[in-house]
């Protein structure tokens, strides 16, 4: 049968957005998190991803979490069909090609917050000697990241530090250098990218400190609103929801509420999901709760975390021979997910866009080390470095998603083969909707409707009409 003209028409369309979706970039007003298209808000509804756990990062082997293609289109498609919107990364490599991961995440509407820093010695604050580890080299790094990243409209964010403050007693100097790397991060994306990514800490949960850290991290010195040494986001590594019973008073979730109400940045669960008790499957009771009524004043949070590794938070096994199986875990969450009231999540709130931060003299706690506001200068040679950009960066850019199906085999928490496992690009991903399982895809990515379709040729010119303009 021939195809008819409507249907040529309607092909072309499908594949030119399939070439040009982009989610619409995110940017911070007042204490929420707004899409810079819509004007709604953006709830973080994600998942830290980090598959084969901290180790599996390895500088120089060519590959992190985000390099493969393959592994990631299989991870998009299950993280679709869970229903969220943001995965969060720690330990990436500002020197390896990341674009066909960023773009397939992109084309299921992910958006991605990168932690500019790894553990590995020179990649991080030191929390023992923060101004021994202050460098150029470390600099470097991280404006690599940076440049390697900002080209992604999913980019959403990046975490200039993780956990630094763990412990009342080691405080020392270490929140003046996160305002610092804040501020270089900060000037560095004014004069390298061509829109603002927000930059914030994601902080461990000692609750002794946790107030201070994020008064300390969100004020303006001077009352300078400007001042690019402040957070534009606080994230939290919250574990205290646990088990069955546990309630938004018992968890302490009213004390976070009245803690933050009225923060002048958006803070959102940067870890959350206790694994206690051990060996049964986590039920996400909380998910109601931080996205509910009475917690509209947070952001969302991302789940710790995607994969099963040694510490015992996984959603997903991944298998030696590259399948995956499901968990208990993940279903439970999804149930949770599907039962969001998606109005209520993007829903503005006009008064808390608005709010403008606290001026730091007004900032208290000598005891915790958090009052000194004497910002450590850049290193020698650190403005070169911001003013002129890093030497032979790798910067990344979307490529065009040409492959839906996964490859490989998935399996259900009871051992079912999920059947035709693919990403659905094009589709914003919502909690409710996404939730049952994927069904038989109606429609196959660009490169296999050039063959299947008798428009090849008319699809073809088209697309080299777009590409000389
Ligand atoms: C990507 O991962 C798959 C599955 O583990 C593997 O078969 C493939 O060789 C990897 N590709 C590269 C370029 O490393
Ligand atoms: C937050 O602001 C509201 C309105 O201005 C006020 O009623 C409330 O007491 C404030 N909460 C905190 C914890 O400061
Ligand atoms: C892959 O490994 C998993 C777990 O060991 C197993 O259940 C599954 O059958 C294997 N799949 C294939 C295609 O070999
Ligand atoms: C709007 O935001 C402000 C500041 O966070 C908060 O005090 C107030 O309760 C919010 N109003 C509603 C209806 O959520």
């Amino acid at each position: 049968m021939m195809p008819s003209l409507f249907h040529c028409i309607a092909l072309l369309l499908a594949l030119f957005t399939t070439l040009a979706y982009a989610v619409h970039p995110v940017e911070v007003r007042g204490q929420d998190f707004v899409d810079t298209v819509t004007g709604k808000r953006v709830m973080v509804i994600g998942v830290d991803y980090q598959p084969g756990g901290q180790g599996a990062y390895k500088p120089q082997s060519g590959a992190d979490a985000l390099s493969n293609g393959t592994v990631c289109l299989r991870d998009a498609a299950l993280l679709q069909r869970l229903g969220i919107n943001t995965i969060r990364v720690y330990n990436v490599d500002p020197t390896i090609d990341h674009n066909e991961c960023a773009s397939i995440f992109n084309a299921v509407g992910i958006y991605m917050i990168i932690d500019v820093n790894s553990p590995l010695p020179g990649e991080s604050i030191n929390r023992a000697d923060p101004g021994s580890s202050y460098t150029t080299d470390y600099l470097t790094r991280v404006f690599g990241i940076v440049e390697n990243f900002k080209g992604f409209p999913n980019t959403l964010a990046f975490f200039s530090a993780n956990e630094v403050m763990n412990e009342i007693g080691n405080v020392g100097r270490n929140p003046q250098y996160i305002r610092a790397v804040q501020r270089d991060l900060k000037n560095y994306i004014a004069k390298h990218s061509t829109r603002t990514i927000p930059v914030g800490y994601s902080a461990a949960d000692v609750r002794e400190i946790l107030e201070d850290t994020w008064s300390y991290l969100q004020c303006a010195i001077d009352g300078d609103d400007k001042d690019a040494t402040r957070s534009d986001f606080f994230g939290l590594n919250s574990y205290s929801w646990c088990g069955d019973g546990a309630t938004y008073q018992t968890a302490g979730y009213d004390v976070l509420v009245s803690m933050f109400q009225n923060s002048s940045i958006p803070v959102l669960f940067s870890e959350y999901g206790c694994n206690k008790p051990e060996n049964v499957a986590r039920v996400f009771n909380e998910v109601t709760a931080l996205y509910g009524p009475d917690m509209t004043s947070l952001s969302g949070g991302l789940v710790y975390e995607y994969s099963q590794e040694e510490s015992d938070f996984g959603l997903v096994n991944i298998n030696e021979n590259t399948t995956v199986t499901l968990r208990k875990d993940y279903d439970n969450l999804q149930g949770q997910y599907n039962k969001l009231d998606l109005s209520l999540i993007q829903s503005t709130n006009a008064s808390a866009t608005q709010i403008n931060p606290p001026e730091c003299s007004a900032q208290p706690s000598a005891t915790t080390g958090f009052s000194a506001f004497t910002i450590p200068k850049l290193p020698d040679g650190g403005d070169d470095l911001i003013n002129n950009g890093i030497d032979n960066p790798t910067q990344g850019k979307l490529v065009p998603v040409t492959e839906t199906n996964v490859p490989m085999a998935a399996y259900g928490s009871t051992g079912e083969q999920i059947q035709n496992l693919a990403i659905r690009p094009l589709e914003t991903t919502s909690p409710s909707g996404t939730g049952s399982p994927a069904p038989t895809p109606s429609k196959k990515g660009g490169g296999s409707m050039l063959t299947t379709s008798g428009c090849g040729v008319a699809v073809a010119m088209f697309v080299t009409v777009l590409m000389i303009l």
